[in-house]
């Protein structure tokens, strides 16, 4: 199996190391070959070809199985102009790879109950949230303009989502739900937005095929509220590409941290890019002080939806909970009582739990 490696920035390589190590136990126990090959996207990519997403990126990318990333950016890169920054690599690679689903669980693990900002009582026994981002329009890519004006300037950015990119990820979605609990929310500002109209009159047509999912609709403003105000009573969200974003950095922090959230992003075929929802925070990259278990727990969603390897997928997941169990932290899920360890000691452990 091919998998395109892509530490990028920052705390990338730092994280990305640890996920190869469990990846190489999985090699042995499953006896099966991963074939790694690294490639450049981000600021790296920026200093070393000028440009964020070299072709050669993509096109290796595009002949593997899957994708695994670390994160992209950093200050050092702020001063370009937008299509060269290293997010232009992140939302090219989206683009290019067509991966239009972007799968973000915010599962707790009860062991970090104490560690969310919310109160125990409003977590009750746990929390298991399916965000499910649309990742190849909107905002992101319509179309972006800045000109001069007799006072300084103006610029707008397009939120524009045609039926067909709706029905495709609309169709995930209740899939998705469909696994889940039959329950599904469309998030979306549709009292405002005619794209959020056109969402709404669209999922209520894929609906029709589902007659089993339970649909229900909330405006994106009480969809903040109510994610602090009573998490659980949401199951699977679907939403359009720019509130996703949001809404998932939201729903992580329920679960105590941003470091132990996963990602998938998936396409049409088994071709997906697996990522931490975090950034780069080159404020401690290289310093052995990153929470790796959220690349980790992408990879057990890489062996799930691309590599066809459910079993490794749940085991990695049951080691995560078994380190955490035995106590340790790193520093931003770190509480009194337990062992401060660093990235690679966190690697270390989840792939000696493995074995
Ligand atoms: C994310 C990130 C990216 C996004 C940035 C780095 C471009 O915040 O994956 O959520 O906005 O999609
Ligand atoms: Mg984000």
């Amino acid at each position: 199996m091919k998998i395109a490696l892509i530490p990028g920035d920052g705390i990338g390589p730092d994280i990305i190391e640890q996920a190869v190590k469990v990846l190489k136990v999985i090699e042995k126990k499953y006896n099966c070959k991963f074939e790694f090959t690294e490639v450049l996207m981000g600021g790296v990519a920026i200093d070393a070809t000028g440009v964020p997403l070299p072709e050669e990126t993509i096109k290796i990318c595009k002949e593997s199985d899957a994708v695994l990333l670390g994160a992209v950016g950093g200050e050092k890169w702020d001063v370009l102009p937008g299509h060269l920054r290293p997010e232009a690599g992140l939302l090219g690679m989206r683009k290019a790879l067509e991966v239009f689903a972007n799968l973000r669980p915010a599962i707790m693990f009860p062991q970090l109950k104490s560690a969310s900002t919310l109160k125990e009582e409003v977590l009750g026994d746990g929390l298991d949230i399916m965000v499910i981002r649309e990742l190849n329009g909107g905002a992101y890519f319509g179309e972006k303009v800045r000109i001069d004006t007799e006072d300084g300037q103006k610029a707008w950015d397009t939120m524009a989502y045609s039926t067909s990119e709706i029905v495709r990820i609309a169709k995930v979605a209740f899939e998705t739900a469909k696994k889940r609990d039959n329950k599904l929310t469309l998030i979306d500002k549709a009292n405002v937005l005619e794209s959020s109209r056109l969402w709404r009159e669209t999922v209520k047509k894929v609906a029709l095929d589902y007659p089993e999912v339970e649909l229900n609709f909330m405006y994106v403003d009480n969809a903040a509220m109510q994610l602090i105000r009573n998490p659980r009573q949401f199951s699977t969200i679907v939403t359009e590409n720019l509130f996703g974003d949001i809404l998932s950095d939201e729903a992580s922090m329920l679960t105590g941290s941003l470091g132990m959230l996963p990602s998938a992003s998936l396409g049409s075929g088994k071709l997906g890019v697996y990522e931490p929802i975090h950034g780069s925070a080159p404020d401690i990259a290289g310093q052995d002080k990153a929470n790796p278990i959220a690349t980790i727990m992408s990879v057990a969603m890489m062996l799930r939806y691309s590599l066809d390897m459910e079993d490794a997928a749940k085991e990695i997941e049951a080691a995560v909970s078994k380190v955490l169990d035995m106590g340790y932290r790193t520093g931003d899920i770190m509480q009194t009582g337990m062992t401060l360890v660093g990235t690679k000691k966190m690697g270390d452990l989840i792939a000696e739990t493995l074995k």
